[in-house]
């Protein structure tokens, strides 16, 4: 449990990617942890498209958002994907299919003809450290800036909910 806390603290949302490629073995670790992520009733519902060679990478890179130059370094993009039946579909909304990230997912879909019925959730930049100075000036102060977030109390309440509207 300590271990985990200590891993958690560390983990940062780093941009400044080198362009060095990733280990086959490398990349076969990664994608086994990433498999052991729980899901609802071990339903295992990401598709993993894993984009290594220049021509896809390419690709994926006329998808991107303005902000997201940076992942234009990375050797390795998973696009992560899901549709609804692969997964729980629940009571009161507790869809678990829910996408958020700068790209556009309908042309990843097109480029690499992913059938319509899933979901492009997330695309994955995957790199070793490269150079800060790649980055523009928020990216490059964000890569070393104390973690940002809201206070405990904004986010934690304790056997009644007590948030005030504007916090909802
Ligand atoms: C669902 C999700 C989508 C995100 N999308 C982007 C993104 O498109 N571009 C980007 O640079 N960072 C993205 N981030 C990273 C967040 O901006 C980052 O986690 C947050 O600012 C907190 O920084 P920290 O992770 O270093 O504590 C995303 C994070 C999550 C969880």
């Amino acid at each position: 449990m300590s271990e985990l806390i200590k891993e958690i603290n560390l983990r940062r949302a780093k941009r400044a990617l080198s362009d060095k490629k990733i280990p086959q073995e490398t990349i076969q670790r990664l994608m086994t942890a990433a498999t052991y992520a729980p899901s609802c009733f071990n339903n295992q519902s990401w598709r993993f498209l894993l984009l290594t060679d220049d021509a896809a990478l390419k690709k994926v890179h006329e998808s991107l958002s303005g902000g997201n130059y940076w992942v234009k370094k990375a050797p390795l993009v998973v696009v992560t994907a899901t549709k609804p039946d692969l997964d729980c579909r629940l009571s009161d909304r507790r869809d678990y299919a829910h996408p958020i990230a700068g790209f556009d997912p309908l042309k990843v879909k097109e480029a690499f003809r992913i059938p319509d019925e899933f979901i492009v959730i997330t695309l994955v930049a995957i790199g070793f450290p490269g150079d800060e100075s790649a980055l523009r000036d928020k990216h490059r102060e964000l890569e070393n800036s104390a973690r940002d977030r809201k206070p405990l109390e904004h986010v934690l309440c304790f056997n009644r909910w007590a948030f005030k509207s504007s916090q909802n």
